[in-house]
């Protein structure tokens, strides 16, 4: 019985050193079934249990018993301290570096011209205008007849329009030349007062470094009751300063000709030499200075009033203008306007805009 209790003693402290000393999970595993699987020594120990008299087992199994526990507690630990080892060994070689510079990926970038139409619809928000828009397949009567430019009209001259074939008891279907038709079918839909500019592409049959067959304007109408020309030049003036974000816009109106305004109203900005660069602001009569026309503008012709169904003795209004792909030119220091449509990624990477660069006077997520 000493015998049998001692030998016991040194399997358990011999059982519990390789425990201890097993430095894998799989050496665990096998001390494990070497002990107590189906033919382990622990399990073969308990067996010996069965057979004997109640008086040897009282004697004989507590050792056995204790040995069991023992043994089971000691995998138990050493199982959790390796996992743990093995735990922190994943976490310490898979450790995020958060002071390495971030991939960024392919980007893309906003086009000049949507930057700029973002910008312009910002300001006039802010003066009250909303945003309409109009087909860029116009037909004849809204892009021309409407607007005071009949058939005959020495003024359809000047824009040099696609025309779709015509087609037997339709209307005469075009590329619309300019944004103003936007102006008839507003005032035909909405009810006055009306604030709205109309962005979008206009198409003319012309190509050199300054025209492209298709281009960006922005159109402009106010029409409410007593608007005079000092409400045009006003508007005019804060969107300019709001647009090139500097105060001294000096305006330079010019008499001027359109059929669907009258009077009709050329608007240049000054510009004046600064360290040898032509910038914009300041008077365009100081030395080295001068005027860039900018925009076409007048009060809107009663003849135009009237074709939309509003009485012109009670409505008023003022209309303008200009190119977006020019003003963006202007801003922004491009001279090539057949650049802006050829998708060269390298130009397109040197004048595009970050998606997170906000319009001026927004103050969105970049502020
Ligand atoms: N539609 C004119 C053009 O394409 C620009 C223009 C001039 C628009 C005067 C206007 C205006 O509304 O009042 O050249």
């Amino acid at each position: 019985m000493t015998n049998d209790m001692s030998e016991i003693a040194n399997l358990k402290a011999g059982l519990i050193a390789d425990i201890e000393a097993a430095d894998t999970l799989e050496a665990l595993e096998a001390l494990r079934v070497g002990a107590m699987g189906k033919s382990g020594v622990i399990t073969g120990l308990l067996k010996t249990l069965g057979p004997m008299s109640p008086e040897e087992r009282m004697e004989k199994g507590p050792p056995i018993q204790d040995l069991r526990e023992s043994v089971t507690a000691a995998l138990a630990e050493k199982k959790g301290a390796l996992e743990q080892a093995a735990l922190d060994a994943k976490l310490a070689s898979e450790k995020v570096d958060m002071t390495l510079p971030a991939d960024h990926g392919a980007q893309g970038s906003v086009h000049p011209v949507s930057q700029v139409m973002d910008e312009l619809a910002e300001i006039f928000a802010d003066l009250g205008f909303s945003v309409a828009t109009g087909p860029e397949i116009e037909d004849d009567w809204h892009n021309f007849t409407a607007l005071n430019i009949p058939e005959t009209h020495p003024a359809r001259a000047m824009h040099d329009t696609f025309y779709f074939p015509d087609e037997e008891g339709q209307k005469k279907m075009l590329l619309r030349t300019h944004t103003s038709p936007v102006q008839i079918r507003t005032m035909m839909t909405q009810e006055p007062p009306i604030r709205i500019i109309a962005p979008g592409r206009v198409y003319r049959s012309d190509s050199d470094a300054t025209h492209t067959p298709m281009f960006h304007q922005i159109e402009g109408l106010v029409i409410d009751k007593g608007i005079t020309l000092g409400h045009l030049k006003w508007t005019l003036e804060t969107f300019l300063k709001a647009f090139f974000e500097r105060e001294d816009i000096i305006l330079r109106l010019r008499p001027s000709y359109f059929p669907f305004t009258e009077p009709s109203v050329e608007v240049d900005v000054g510009y004046t030499l600064t360290n040898g660069q032509r910038v914009i602001g300041g008077d365009g009569d100081a030395p080295g200075g001068g005027w860039l026309e900018v925009l076409g503008s007048g009060m809107v012709n009663r003849r135009v009033i009237e074709a939309c169904g509003l009485d012109p003795d009670e409505w008023q209004g003022f209309a303008f203008g200009t190119g977006v792909d020019r003003l963006a030119m202007l801003k922004y220091g491009m001279n090539d306007l057949r650049a802006f449509f050829d998708g060269d990624l390298r130009w397109l990477k040197h004048y595009g805009f970050s998606a997170l660069d906000v319009p001026t006077l927004s103050g969105g997520v970049g502020a």
